[in-house]
């Protein structure tokens, strides 16, 4: 059943977007169009409808297939350059523009744009602010912020070259295990479609005043549609609801950012009951075409077209014929250029539907002004300032910072706290740039990011030294609750670590990443008479009964960003005005009270959070919160079916590479030691950023080491017959030097085992998985109870080889298992 009565709800809200630009505009704007494309080959428009990932694609590529965009993906950077800055964004982006300009050839020529996942900020660019995620923008609840934030993001973007942004998210996320909870606002539908609706205006300008003006950006709404509906939050997953829920929750921010005006549309990676959204023409074209009268460009998402039957990466007629007007492709984009290609000259897709799609992009691409524009580095209107590391925008970022904080416990007035007082900070997150800014920063998922891959940032910690110092109190830090001075008060900064995507999706709200005891240190402190602080960082809300009864207050930080030096500013009286700045942040998603809560929503028949959607104690409130429930309910805390390894560590892991004494870890997609002797290489099989890559090229004892912040006991796991199962492909073999696979316990604890033999049986270039049972660990003496480094591949040899997923199992079933006997005597 199709449901009618939204239809007019809909169109309602969109005339005046088509009003504000003026009737005889449209038309002229149409003309130019239509002339444009009569003069364009069938090659030409096939080039315009791909976006090309610029890894994969050169300018010159760019101009002989007439291609319609790049993007740069994650932690993707011009010129691979890890230490790159605004000007080197610019040199490619005029580069790409200069090639795609040119008419040599007798081609119709049409300027590609550039697009970025600037989600937080600019936030692949090394130096730019980074604001607090969505989920800490929806707690300001402040329209007016996300309009400037989004505003300064464009002038970011316009000072590096480039011209749209894959955001803002308006996903509704409504199961909290979801990796991407925290790109969404809320799950309240119409706090999404309001702060949607004034990111928009923020990066394009508002309709009849200021619309894609000289210092405005395009930019994308996001994911089309149910993304943050997908059954128990599975990232990708599927979205069961009628068409009435699907309407109700999860589209009104695509009708209030198409009524301000978005340019894009980004289809999503999710089914709705069973059907992908990349092939779904009814959505895609009934729905948000004509119902919501999108006259903008329905982008793919990374190579998303694949996951529609019958699609592979290189062929998939199926999207555009469901309405997809531009695909989004890396590797493969000369296949899908010729498949598509051949798919119209054979009628599989129809000229006009191809024609549709190129004049959407035309559209954009001339409302925008692309051709005029001239080159990127010609557009800058004031180039005396380096909107990049902008007093202006980090202090917008630190209101952003101060606004997101959210109270949700203040027993006897514990805050503000006095800066003349004796305060103890503990916890490395404080020290940490990428622990306040999350995934989506500097790299796709942020881990392990240097503090210098952020220059210009503050941090948590540099906040609290600033204000105390100012205030004539004492300042300690402790890592994990030591201190030298016995404090008055302690500050624990804990949380999750950082994350993107479905490599931040979990099973329950169990906080896992603890980088000491801190309920053990809390309640050590309050024993003697120390008042605790929690400040609490992550990416969506988790259940923290125990973290909430073991301190006297509690605030949730969400993902601050690079300016973390503004949650100071609340906690802290301030010592020069003596007057304190009250907390405004609300709740933008209920707080669960267990840890099977995740997917509890406001408007819920039966809602019973621990703290509804929109609490937030201010500092004129003086309730007392009690003792809560300690008891961890259904969920089970064994970590069998846990994947420690899927191309990036998960959390509380990391990877290391070590050679010469010399220790790389992994925070980008390439790196290697600087001997050259170990390079890894992070890739994508099945999906994006999955496997690694790892050359050891001999002659140099070299080791590839994944290692946990905190040591982890396995000793449970492995009465339960676990086994290490490793997603292992054999690429190059050294027949002389051994490989070992070894696991440490600490100095001289652990157990190194040879490989060669057991690899002798199996072929190079195919996938197997290598079963480690725990039991082979644990009959060599090693300390189960006190892995520091599970999993440790060094060889003094040339091996090269790829590993894909690493996880837990229990049970033998179906894996090539390295037998304890067979390894025994083998090792060093
Ligand atoms: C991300 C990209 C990222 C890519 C890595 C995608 O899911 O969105 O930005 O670089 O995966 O392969
Ligand atoms: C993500 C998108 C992102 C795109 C480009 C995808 O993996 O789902 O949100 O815009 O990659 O990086």
């Amino acid at each position: 059943m199709r449901i009618n009565s939204f239809k007019l709800t809909l169109s309602l809200c969109i005339f005046i977007y088509q009003f504000s630009l003026g009737a005889d505009e449209n038309l002229t704007l149409e003309n130019k169009i239509n002339s444009y494309l009569s003069e364009m080959s069938l090659e030409e428009k096939v080039g315009q409808i791909l976006m090309v990932e610029i890894g994969y694609i050169t300018p010159e590529e760019v101009q002989e297939y007439n291609i319609g965009a790049i993007l740069n993906g994650g932690g993707s950077f011009p010129y691979k350059k890890n230490d790159h800055d605004a000007q080197d964004w610019m040199d490619l982006a005029d580069e790409y523009y200069m090639a795609s300009s040119m008419t040599s050839k007798g081609k119709k020529s049409m300027p590609v744009f550039w697009g970025t996942d600037a989600v937080h900020g600019h936030n692949n660019l090394r130096g730019a602010t980074i604001f607090p995620h969505n989920i800490g923008l929806g707690a300001t609840r402040n329209p007016q912020l996300v309009e400037e934030i989004s505003s300064a993001v464009a002038l970011e973007i316009i000072a590096s070259g480039l011209d749209l942004t894959f955001a803002p998210a308006v996903s509704v996320p409504r199961d909290d295990r979801w990796g991407r909870t925290y790109e969404g606002f809320s799950e309240d539908p119409e706090l999404v479609a309001l702060l949607g609706k004034h990111s928009v205006i923020g990066f394009q300008g508002e309709l009849g005043n200021n619309f894609l003006s000289s210092n405005k950006i395009l930019s994308t709404a996001k994911h089309f549609i149910g993304d943050g509906g997908t059954l128990d939050g599975v990232d990708k997953g599927n979205t069961i609801l009628s068409e009435e829920d699907l309407i109700n929750i999860h589209a009104k921010g695509y009708v209030s950012t198409i009524n301000a005006g978005v340019q894009f549309v980004m289809a999503s990676f999710n089914s709705w009951n069973g059907n992908k959204l990349h092939g779904e023409e009814y959505l895609l074209t009934n729905l948000l075409k004509e119902q919501l009268e999108f006259d903008g460009v329905v982008l793919g998402d990374w190579n998303g077209h694949q996951e529609v039957s019958g699609c592979s990466v290189d062929s998939c007629a199926q999207a555009i014929n469901a309405g997809l007007d531009m695909f989004m492709i890396t590797d493969n984009w000369r296949g899908l250029f010729n498949n598509t290609l051949q798919q119209v000259k054979e009628g599989q897709i129809s000229k006009a539907r191809l024609d549709d799609a190129v004049k959407r992009i035309l559209r954009v691409k001339f409302r925008y002004r692309l051709i005029q524009k001239g080159k990127p580095s010609s557009r800058i209107a004031s180039p005396s300032i380096n909107f990049i590391d902008y007093k202006q925008h980090r202090e917008i970022a630190r209101t952003a910072v101060q606004e997101s904080l959210v109270l949700l416990k203040n027993n006897n007035n514990t805050l503000p706290l006095d800066p003349s007082k004796k305060i103890l900070i503990i916890g490395e997150g404080s020290k940490k740039v990428s622990k306040a800014t999350g995934g989506w920063s500097y790299s796709w998922q942020g881990s392990n990011v240097e503090n210098s891959y952020f220059p210009g940032a503050t941090t948590i910690y540099d906040g609290f030294l600033k204000i105390v110092k100012e205030g004539l109190g004492n300042i300690e830090y402790s890592e994990d609750g030591q201190y030298k001075t016995k404090p008055d008060v302690a500050i624990l900064v804990i949380g999750e670590n950082p994350y993107a995507e479905y490599q931040g999706s979990v099973e329950n709200l169990v906080l896992t990443d603890v980088e000491f005891d801190h309920l053990d240190v809390a309640s050590k402190l309050r024993q003697e008479n120390i008042q605790v602080v929690t400040l609490f960082i992550s990416g969506r809300p988790l259940w923290v009964n125990r973290e909430l009864n073991a301190s006297d207050a509690f605030v949730a930080a969400w993902l601050p960003g690079t300016e973390g030096a503004g949650v100071a500013d609340i906690l802290f009286i301030n010592p020069n005005t003596k007057k304190e700045k009250d907390f405004k942040g609300k709740l933008p998603f209920s707080w669960p009270k267990s840890a099977n809560q995740s997917s509890i929503n406001f408007g819920d028949d039966s809602y019973s959070p621990l703290f509804s959607f929109g609490y937030g104690l201010s500092y004129k409130d003086s309730i007392q919160l009690n003792k809560l429930s300690e008891k961890l309910d259904t969920v089970t805390d064994s970590k069998l079916g846990n994947i420690i390894l899927e191309g990036w560590p998960k959390s509380g892991m990391e990877v290391v590479l070590q050679s010469e004494n010399e220790e790389v870890f992994l925070n980008s997609k390439n790196i290697s030691t600087s001997n050259g002797k170990l390079l890894l290489d992070i890739f994508d099989t099945k999906i994006q950023e999955d496997s690694q890559r790892i050359t050891f090229k001999g002659n140099t004892n070299s080791s590839w080491s994944l290692i946990s912040s905190k040591p982890i006991n396995w000793e449970r796991e492995e009465k339960a017959s676990g086994v290490l199962s490793i997603q292992i492909k054999i690429l190059q073999k050294d027949s002389q030097d051994e490989l070992y696979l070894s696991s440490s316990c600490g100095e001289d604890c652990g157990q190194s085992f040879g490989l060669n033999k057991f690899l002798d049986n199996i072929p190079k270039e195919r996938w197997f998985v290598l079963g480690m049972p725990l039991k082979c660990l644990k009959e060599n003496d090693v300390d189960l109870s006190n892995l520091f480094k599970p999993l440790i591949f060094n060889t003094q040899g040339a091996w090269s080889f790829e590993l894909g997923k690493i996880y837990l199992e229990g049970g033998m079933g179906g894996k090539s298992i390295v037998s304890c006997e067979s390894l025994k005597g083998d090792y060093e």
